[in-house]
């Protein structure tokens, strides 16, 4: 997706440095010619030998360089590029860009630059909320820097809070979407489950499970965003609905399967609701009073959602792609799904007590498509929507170009 495109990536000193060495990989992997250049300091973490060994290509450091004047001058390297990515980007380099400081190769060439630039902030969670930073960030979005993160999460000095750099993973999806600007899903249909469902018991009480829909919500917002045409079916939530998602409420796993087969057709269906397995076989129509012994509920298995769109023999979407909730062994228990439901691919996670899953702001998932496993580091869950929207898009670009 990212075939030929040329990017420059400026390293500059942060303990995250060594994340450009697994984003110099990705990008490598999607196609983008890397040429690189690292800041003194950030020499002091990687070293510009495993960066050349990495990209293919030569690093760059020194400005007075005559070598590599020689070679590539500066105003060259600023030039050759489509985009310039500074990842990890400290706060000095941004102050740097923000006053039009350029006291070394790095900072000249972002002087020198006539191509789009995004930056990856990384940095102590005080640095990033300090006033120089916010009004050295207001001038370099005012400008047009895109910035992608920080994210919240521990910090490798021990605090906690917004700083940490972007994982390469979803760096790729950023820039993916910087060069696919242009709605890569565009006319696509999308049908996206979410939320738990609700099963009553008497017209007071009911079955359900912790989900809170924040996932389901962020695929439909990011499958919106790049363009798809996007119905929501969710169960009952407390998250917002995403702007620009046709959003249907219900309560039951019955009501559910009923509002996504009215939807059908669609080019995509994402089913991440944790669907409520059972319901109350005969549900109480009047409230059952607790003066008798406690009630024997009798529980009926509910319709698979997944499996229903997946099996459909006349509607079926062209990409149906479910969701598993495991508890310990994710991969291995996550993999039967595949076939026993019908689906194309899985996006297994972790739901044991303690993996902060439920309810949380973030996810790690086991992509699963056929014998491709890939481990996803942990992200937002916005993060996870933006990445499995960029996965789709790619999917349906690759079948467009081999027929
Ligand atoms: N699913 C569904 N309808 C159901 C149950 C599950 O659509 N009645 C979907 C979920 O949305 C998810 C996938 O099936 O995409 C797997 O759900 P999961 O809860 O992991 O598995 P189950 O099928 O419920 O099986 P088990 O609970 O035994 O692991």
């Amino acid at each position: 997706m990212l075939h030929g495109k040329k990017i420059l990536l400026i390293v500059s000193g942060g303990i995250a440095a060594y994340k450009s060495l697994d984003l110099i990989r990705r990008l490598r992997e999607h196609g983008a010619v890397i040429s690189c250049v690292l800041t003194e300091a950030a020499c002091k973490f990687i070293t510009p030998l495993s960066i050349t060994s990495l990209s293919g290509q030569k690093a760059y450091s020194d400005l007075f360089s005559l070598t590599d004047e020689n070679e590539m001058g500066h105003i060259e390297l600023s030039r050759q590029s489509d985009l310039i990515l500074v990842a990890p980007a400290t706060a000095n380099i941004l102050a740097k860009m923000a006053s039009g400081i350029c006291d070394d190769l790095a900072t000249t060439v972002l002087m020198a630059t006539n191509k789009p630039v995004m930056v990856a902030p990384s940095m102590n969670v005080r640095m990033w909320k300090h006033m120089a930073m916010i009004s050295n960030t207001k001038k370099l979005r005012d400008r047009g820097i895109v910035f992608v993160g920080p994210e919240t999460g521990d910090m490798a000095c021990g605090e906690y809070g917004p700083g940490r750099m972007t994982e390469p993973l979803e760096l790729v999806g950023a820039i993916y979407k910087h060069f696919d600007s242009n709605n890569p899903l565009e006319g696509k249909k999308a049908l996206v489950t979410s939320g738990p469902t609700h099963e009553p018991i008497d017209p007071v009480r009911y079955i359900s499970n912790r989900s809170s829909g924040k996932q389901g919500h962020a695929i439909a917002a990011a499958l919106n965003q790049f363009g798809a045409e996007t119905v929501l079916v969710t169960g009952p939530t407390n998250e917002p609905d995403p702007p620009g998602v046709k959003v249907k409420r219900v309560e039951s796993a019955r009501e559910m399967l009923d509002a996504c087969r009215e939807s059908l057709p669609v080019d995509i269906a994402v089913c991440a609701a944790a669907v409520t397995d059972w319901c109350p076989s005969e549900p109480c129509e009047q409230k059952i009073k607790k003066n008798g012994k406690a009630p024997a509920v009798q529980l009926t298995k509910n319709p698979d959602i997944l499996r229903e769109l997946a099996k459909d023999c006349n509607n079926r979407p062209h990409l149906v792609i479910g969701f598993a909730a495991e508890t310990g062994d994710v991969v291995k228990k996550a993999i039967p799904k595949l076939e026993d439901k019908g689906c194309d691919w899985i996006l297994a996670n972790d739901v044991s007590r303690g993996t902060k899953t439920f309810g949380g702001d973030q996810n790690t998932i086991y992509f699963i498509n056929g014998d491709l496993v890939e481990a996803w580091p942990e992200m937002t869950k916005i993060n996870v929507g933006n990445l499995l929207a960029e996965r789709i898009a790619k999917q349906f670009k690759e079948e467009l170009k081999n027929g």
